[in-house]
């Protein structure tokens, strides 16, 4: 059979699952010595069984995923959540690791009242999915403006008087005279794996997030 493959998002959700692969006592210097690859063996040092690692931007593990090419996938809520179910295939949510931990939230010049006036408002964000959902739940009209990366500019420019975005430490906010104005959604980084894939190799897939979870609780 050809191993497993899973799709892991590049960056510090690749490196706390490859700490994660570490603490199941797999082999990932593979990965530790990856060069410019892409999809790299990881093995179980128990059994020699091998998984493949792929390695992709975080919208994209969800359409290999979705498409069924890598069977599982590691991505963070925030993309799920902003993806809302608009992926090719599907997938089944099936662990929250626990690390990744950020929030998104509702965020505005400091000492600004964002709800307050009469006036239009409106917000940029990278997740305009989210924000319009979250601006539909509490029956407010909101302008939103898409912005690729340092949503924190759009304020600062006059562009806009408030952004929906995922705050971890808060710093980026404090550092450029923001605050949270509300919390919307807690995040955190997920397991996911194809639905058809999860029929076709049940017991594997099972027994790899098994492995996982024994190690995050
Ligand atoms: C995210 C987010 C904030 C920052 C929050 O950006 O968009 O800008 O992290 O983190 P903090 O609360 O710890 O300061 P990221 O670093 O992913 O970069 P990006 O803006 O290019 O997406």
């Amino acid at each position: 059979m050809k191993p497993l493959r899973i799709a892991l998002t590049k960056g510090r959700l690749e490196k706390s699952m490859i700490g994660l692969f570490d603490r199941m006592g797999w082999d990932t210097s593979a990965v530790a010595d990856k060069g410019r690859r892409l999809i790299l063996p990881v093995y179980d040092r128990q059994t020699g069984g091998a998984i493949e690692v792929v390695l992709a931007k975080p919208a994209d593990v969800l359409t290999y995923v979705g498409h069924g090419v890598c069977e599982l996938g590691v991505v963070g809520k925030d993309t799920i959540a902003e993806a809302a179910g608009d992926t090719a295939g599907g997938f089944y949510e099936m662990l929250d690791l626990g690390f990744g931990k950020c929030r998104f939230a509702l965020a505005a010049p400091k000492g600004t009242d964002f709800f307050g006036g009469y006036t239009g408002k409106t917000v940029a964000t990278k997740y305009p999915h989210v924000a319009r959902g979250y601006f539909d739940s509490r029956g407010m009209d909101v302008q939103i403006i898409r912005i690729e990366g340092s949503v924190e500019l759009a304020p600062l420019l006059g562009l806009a008087g408030g952004i929906v975005d995922l705050v971890e430490t808060g710093s980026t906010l404090r550092e450029n005279g923001l605050e949270v104005v509300e919390e919307i959604m807690p995040i955190s980084a997920r397991v996911i794996v194809n639905m058809a894939c999860m029929k076709l190799h049940k017991p594997e897939i099972e027994a790899l997030i098994a492995k996982m979870e024994a190690q995050i609780s």
